[in-house]
C-alpha cells in the first residue's frame, strides 16, 4: 500500500474520531473528557501516551528504526464558548460550547496520522513525537506555553515541529503557507478611567469619565498611524466599552477592553508603553485618574525558512503546485503554535476546508462546518512532511 492508500484505509476511523470530538466539545482548560478520549485512542494503537503534560496535554512517541532525528506533530483540541447552529447530525451535545475553530479536525487528523505511522515503523529512522495540546484559544493561559514549560520538547529533544489549521479561506484540496509571519501576536488590555460623578446639568462639579474615555479611544489610534512604521502591520481594537449609570449623571467611571495585533515582535514590545503614555496624559490633563493593564498573549507565528520550504515542496509533489498557495499577506489572527516556533524550527500551514458550492462561514462562526474531505489531504501533507524531515 502506498501512503494515500494507507490513509484511505483509516478514513472511517478518522471520521469517527472527528465526529465524536465534535459532539463533545470542551472549553480551554476544561478538556478532561477530550484528553481521556485521545489517550485511549493512542493506547488502542499500542502507544504509551504520557498524560497531563502542562494541563490536559498528551504526548506519545512513535519510534522508527534506531538513530535519526526527532520531529514533532502538533494538534490542538479545545473548543469555544459558542452555541452551535450547524444542524449537523453530530452537532455539539454540550450547550453553549462548540468546536467552531476546527480543533476537532486537527486532533482527528493527528490520531489518523498516528495510526498510519504506527504501521510504518520499519520505513523510517528516528522518532515522531505526537503533541496533543489543550487550551489554544486562551491567549493568557496558552496550552503551548505550558506544555513547553513541562518539557514537551525534551526527552527526546525535538529537532523540528509541524502543525496545521483548517481554513475556509482556501478550497478543499489546497494548503496555504508563507515564509516568516503566518499569524499575528495577540495581546489583551484593560483600561479604567476614573472621574467624579455630578449632576448632568452641572459638569463643572464633576470629572466626566465618558469624555476622557472618548479622547483616549481616538488618541490611541494615532499609535498605529503616527508611531509605527507604515510598513509594519498593527491592529489596535477596543471591542468593549462601558460607562455611566444614568442619562443625566456625569459618569464616574469608564472601562475599555481591547486587543493589539502585530506581525513584528519588536513592535509588540513597543505598544504597552506608548498606550500608557497616551492614557496617562489624557486622563490626568482632564482631571481624572486611570488604571491600565496590558497582558501579553501570543507572539507572531513564524515559519522557519527551511521548515517552510520542506512543507511547500512536499505538498507541491503531493497536491500539485497550483494547490499550494503562498499568500501575499499573513493573517492577523493569533495562534499559540508561535511559542513552539520560538524554541525550534517550525512550520504551520492552513489546510483548505471550503467545499465548492457550500456556504462560507469563517472560523469561530456558529455555523462553521469544515469539509471532512480535507482530512486525508491534511494527513498526507503532515505525514509526508514528517517523513521527509527525518530522511533529510
Ligand atoms: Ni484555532
Amino acid at each position: 500500500m502506498n501512503l494515500a492508500e494507507k490513509i484511505q484505509a483509516v478514513k472511517d476511523n478518522v471520521e469517527a474520531h472527528r465526529r465524536w470530538l465534535h459532539a463533545h466539545p470542551e472549553c480551554s482548560g476544561q478538556e478532561k473528557e477530550t484528553a481521556a478520549y485521545i489517550a485511549k485512542a493512542l493506547r488502542n494503537l499500542g502507544l504509551a501516551p504520557q498524560e497531563n503534560v502542562g494541563g490536559y496535554g498528551i504526548v506519545a512517541l512513535i519510534e522508527g528504526k534506531k538513530g535519526g532525528k526527532c520531529v514533532a506533530l502538533r494538534a490542538d483540541f479545545d473548543a469555544l464558548a459558542i452555541q452551535e447552529e450547524t444542524g449537523l447530525p453530530f452537532a455539539s451535545k454540550n450547550p453553549g460550547v462548540m468546536h467552531a475553530c476546527g480543533h476537532d479536525v486537527h486532533t482527528a487528523m493527528l490520531l489518523g496520522a498516528a495510526e498510519v505511522l504506527c504501521s510504518m515503523k520499519e520505513e523510517f529512522a528516528g522518532t515522531i513525537k505526537l503533541i496533543f495540546q489543550p487550551s489554544e484559544e486562551n491567549a493568557t493561559d496558552s496550552g503551548a506555553k505550558k506544555m513547553i514549560a513541562a518539557g514537551v520538547l525534551e526527552n527526546p529533544s525535538v529537532d523540528a515541529i509541524f502543525a496545521q489549521h483548517v481554513s475556509p479561506n482556501y478550497p478543499t484540496g489546497s494548503i496555504a503557507l508563507n515564509e516568516g509571519a503566518m499569524s499575528a501576536s495577540s495581546d489583551r488590555f484593560f483600561i479604567t478611567v476614573k472621574g467624579k460623578s455630578s449632576h448632568g446639568s452641572a459638569p463643572e462639579n464633576g470629572v466626566d469619565a465618558v469624555t476622557i474615555g472618548a479622547q483616549i479611544i481616538t488618541a490611541l489610534q494615532t499609535i498605529v498611524s503616527r508611531n509605527i512604521s507604515p510598513l509594519d502591520s498593527v491592529v489596535l481594537t477596543i471591542g468593549k466599552l462601558a460607562a455611566g449609570s444614568q442619562y443625566n449623571i456625569i459618569a464616574e467611571e469608564c472601562t475599555m477592553e481591547g486587543t493589539c495585533r502585530t506581525l513584528n515582535p519588536q513592535v509588540q514590545d513597543q505598544l504597552p508603553q506608548r498606550m500608557e503614555a497616551i492614557i496617562k496624559g489624557i486622563a490626568e490633563s482632564m482631571g481624572g485618574t486611570y488604571e491600565f493593564q496590558y497582558s501579553k498573549g501570543f507572539i507572531p507565528t513564524m515559519n522557519a525558512p527551511a521548515a517552510f520550504a520542506l512543507v511547500r515542496d512536499t505538498a507541491q509533489t503531493l497536491l500539485g503546485s497550483e494547490q499550494v498557495i503562498i499568500p501575499e499577506k499573513s493573517a492577523m489572527t493569533g495562534e499559540d503554535f508561535s511559542f513552539f516556533g520560538r524554541e525550534i524550527p517550525a512550520a504551520f500551514y492552513w489546510l483548505g476546508c471550503q467545499k465548492e458550492d457550500a456556504p462560507f462561514y469563517p472560523l469561530h462562526n456558529n455555523r462553521f462546518a469544515p469539509d471532512e474531505a480535507a482530512m486525508p489531504v491534511g494527513m498526507e501533507v503532515m505525514i509526508s512532511s514528517a517523513l521527509a524531515y527525518l530522511s533529510e
